[in-house]
């Protein structure tokens, strides 16, 4: 897992630059930002990681935790990134800026693809968060399918303010969730949204006390466990694309997969 993403090699980035603890037990992957005395702030190596976990997920894996140890979730990016100096082996945000166009989108796709995968069909992803996710900690837990808060809990979409945009493919979810007009509110003047107000306002499925946070992970992953795998694969395809579609649209879509499924079940 020590690949880095943003013009360095995986021998020059460390372990620790990294920052996750990755763990497999049957159908459940956990992935543990562990970088706590950082706050589990992020580096490019970190979204390379997240996109190796996601290409080599094993087949018979079907929720994935995503988790930040010690105090807070994740307090997004490593500052050093916007240092001239950047990360070890890895650059900058100042030595990107040398790049076309051209090429600093790919690679801001290239750290991109740690997020998108969490979204695939056959998983059901879940954020845990505790304490600050700031930045692209906002955004990593906007890509989860779910989200489960603790009580302090405290989301912030802190790009706008440094001068830039949020580009961890968090813009979309956020919108989705809130609306509009909420998500320019949250991100335009970056301020906390915080636990209580992050589930009334759609960014939070279950706010928990801080000790109860595994336990709720816990129940929710069994919960979803215990659902047929095929049919929640179908479903949940099903519900990621009932927003781009008309309702006649959605509801043949629906007679299409019911269709596999009845086979699949009863001939
Ligand atoms: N990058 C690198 N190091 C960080 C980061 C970060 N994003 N956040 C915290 N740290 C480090 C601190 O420098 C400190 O290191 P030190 O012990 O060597 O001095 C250590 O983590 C603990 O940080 P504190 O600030 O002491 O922790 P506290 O719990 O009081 O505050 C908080 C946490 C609120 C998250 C604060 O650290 C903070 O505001 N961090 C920066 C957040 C930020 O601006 N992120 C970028 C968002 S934009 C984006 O992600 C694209």
């Amino acid at each position: 897992m020590t690949e880095a993403a943003f013009g360095g090699s995986a021998e020059q980035t460390s372990e620790e630059e990294v920052g996750l603890r990755y763990e497999v037990d049957g159908e459940i992957a956990t992935i543990t930002l562990d970088r706590p005395e950082k706050r589990n702030a992020q580096t490019f190596a970190t979204w390379s990681a997240l996109a190796h976990i996601g290409d080599n997920l094993p087949q018979q894996v079907r929720v994935v935790v995503v988790r930040g140890e010690g105090p807070s979730f994740s307090a997004g990016i490593d500052l050093r990134m916007f240092t001239p100096e950047g990360v070890p082996g890895q650059g900058s945000f100042a030595s990107s800026a040398t790049l076309d166009g051209s090429a600093f989108e790919k690679r801001v796709a290239q750290a991109q693809r740690g997020f998108l995968w969490l979204r695939r069909p056959d998983i059901v992803s879940v954020a845990a968060v505790q304490g600050h996710a700031i930045g692209a900690g906002f955004q990593l837990a906007l890509a989860c399918d779910l989200r489960i808060l603790a009580d302090d809990a405290q989301l912030c979409m802190k790009e706008p303010a440094l001068g830039l945009v949020p580009d961890l493919t968090g813009t979309k979810p956020l919108v989705d969730l809130v609306g509009l007009s909420r998500a320019i509110e949250i991100c335009l003047t970056a301020r906390t949204v915080k636990a209580e107000e992050a589930a009334r306002i759609g960014l939070a499925e279950l706010v928990v006390a801080r000790a109860e946070l595994p336990g709720a992970v816990r129940d929710l992953t069994g919960a979803l466990l215990a659902t047929n795998r095929d049919a929640a694969v179908a479903t949940k395809r099903l519900l990621q694309g009932a927003s781009g579609r008309s309702l006649e649209e959605q509801c043949a879509a629906e007679a299409r997969e019911q269709a596999a499924r009845v086979k699949a079940l009863f001939s």
